[in-house]
C-alpha cells in the first residue's frame, strides 16, 4: 500500500497547496512513484504542474463510486513518476453528497486501497483549507496529515482553535465501535519571515504543541522565500527552481531537509544521488537565486 499524506488546514492560504505539490515534485525525483490527489473542489493542484495525458474523470467519479479508483481518472503529469487526480466539481457538490453516505469518512481510505493505486509509493493529498466531509474522509485516509503553519499569533490561535479542534472531532466521530483513529498530524511551519519575531513566534508555537498526544512540530521549517510562486508560476517544482547550494535555507535545501524528515531512509540522500533525470542544468540553474 502506498503511504498517504495529506494536507489539511481549516484556514486557506496557509501554503498546503505549495508544499503539497512540492513535496510530490521532490519524491517523485528521487524515484518515488508519486500520485497527487486534488481534493480541494477549488482545483489549484490540479493546475500546479502540466498534464501529459488528462484522463477522463477525476475526483467526482472516485467518490461517487464511493472510493474506487480506476484507471479512467488517473492523469499523466508533465514530471516522470508524477500521477495525477484531478479536481472536477467545483460546486461543491461533492460535500453534500458525501453527508448522505453513513460512510463518508471511510470512502477516502477504501479509495487508496483500490488496486489501480498499489503501485504507488506515496499519495498526497491536498485538501480545501476549511471543515467539510471532503476534508475529512481525506484525513481519515491518510497516515499522516501535515498541517501547515504560519509563524504569526493569529496562524497560531487558529491552528489550535481549527485544525486540533477537527481532529479531535475526527477521531470522536471515527469511533465505530472498534479501534478507528487517524494518523498522526505535524504542523510544519511554513512562510517564516527572516526576523527575530518570527523565529520567536516558532520557538512559542513549538513549546505550545510540545505535550500533545497525535500532534507534532516538524523540524524543518519552510522560510518565506519568493522562489515558491516563482517555481508555481514556472510550473516547476520548487527544488529544481532554487538550486542554490551554498544557500543554506534555498528550496533546495530545504525540500530536501522535508523529505529526509518524512522519509529517514532518504537522509543525506540527494535527488541528484538517485536520478540522473534531475540533472536537468536547464530549468535548474538558469533561474538560480530564487526570485526572477
Ligand atoms: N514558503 C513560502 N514562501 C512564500 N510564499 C509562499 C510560501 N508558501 C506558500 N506561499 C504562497 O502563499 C500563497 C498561498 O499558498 P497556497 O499553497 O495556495 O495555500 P493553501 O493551499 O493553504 O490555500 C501562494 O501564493 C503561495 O505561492
Ligand atoms: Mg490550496
Amino acid at each position: 500500500m502506498p503511504t498517504v499524506i495529506s494536507f489539511v488546514s481549516t484556514k486557506g492560504g496557509v501554503g498546503k497547496t505549495t508544499l503539497a505539490a512540492n513535496l510530490a515534485g521532490i519524491l517523485a525525483d528521487y524515484g518515488m512513484r508519486v500520485l497527487a490527489l486534488d481534493a480541494d473542489i477549488q482545483p489549484s493542484l490540479s493546475k500546479f504542474y502540466p498534464l501529459l495525458e488528462q484522463a477522463p474523470c477525476g475526483l467526482r467519479a472516485i467518490v461517487m463510486r464511493g472510493g474506487n479508483v480506476q484507471p479512467d481518472c488517473i492523469s499523466r503529469t508533465a514530471l516522470s513518476n508524477l500521477d495525477l487526480i484531478y479536481s472536477d466539481t467545483p460546486d461543491g457538490s461533492l460535500q453534500t453528497w458525501l453527508k448522505d453516505r453513513e460512510d463518508r469518512l471511510m470512502i477516502m481510505r477504501r479509495a487508496m486501497a483500490s488496486p489501480a493505486l498499489q503501485h504507488y509509493n506515496v499519495v498526497i493529498i491536498d485538501t480545501q483549507g476549511a471543515v467539510g466531509e471532503l476534508q475529512k474522509t481525506a484525513a481519515m485516509a491518510a497516515d499522516y496529515m501535515i498541517s501547515p503553519i504560519k509563524p504569526d499569533t493569529l496562524s497560531a490561535g487558529e491552528f489550535s482553535s481549527g485544525t486540533l479542534a477537527m481532529l479531535d472531532d475526527l477521531n470522536r466521530l471515527a469511533d465505530f465501535g472498534e479501534t478507528f483513529q487517524s494518523g498522526d498530524l505535524y504542523a510544519l511551519i511554513n512562510a517564516q519571515e527572516r526576523n527575530n519575531n518570527a523565529r520567536t513566534l516558532t520557538t512559542v508555537i513549538r513549546q505550545k504543541f510540545a505535550g500533545f498526544k497525535k500532534v507534532r512540530v516538524l523540524d524543518t521549517v519552510v522560510p518565506s522565500a519568493a522562489a515558491y510562486a516563482a517555481a508555481a508560476t514556472a510550473q516547476l517544482p520548487v527544488h529544481r527552481y532554487d538550486r542554490r547550494l551554498s544557500v543554506s535555507n534555498s528550496a533546495w535545501h530545504v525540500m530536501h531537509r522535508l523529505v529526509w524528515e518524512l522519509f529517514p531512509t532518504l537522509t543525506e540522500i540527494y535527488v541528484d544521488d538517485v536520478c540522473a533525470d534531475s540533472h536537468d542544468d536547464g530549468a535548474g540553474t538558469s533561474e538560480d537565486g530564487g526570485a526572477p
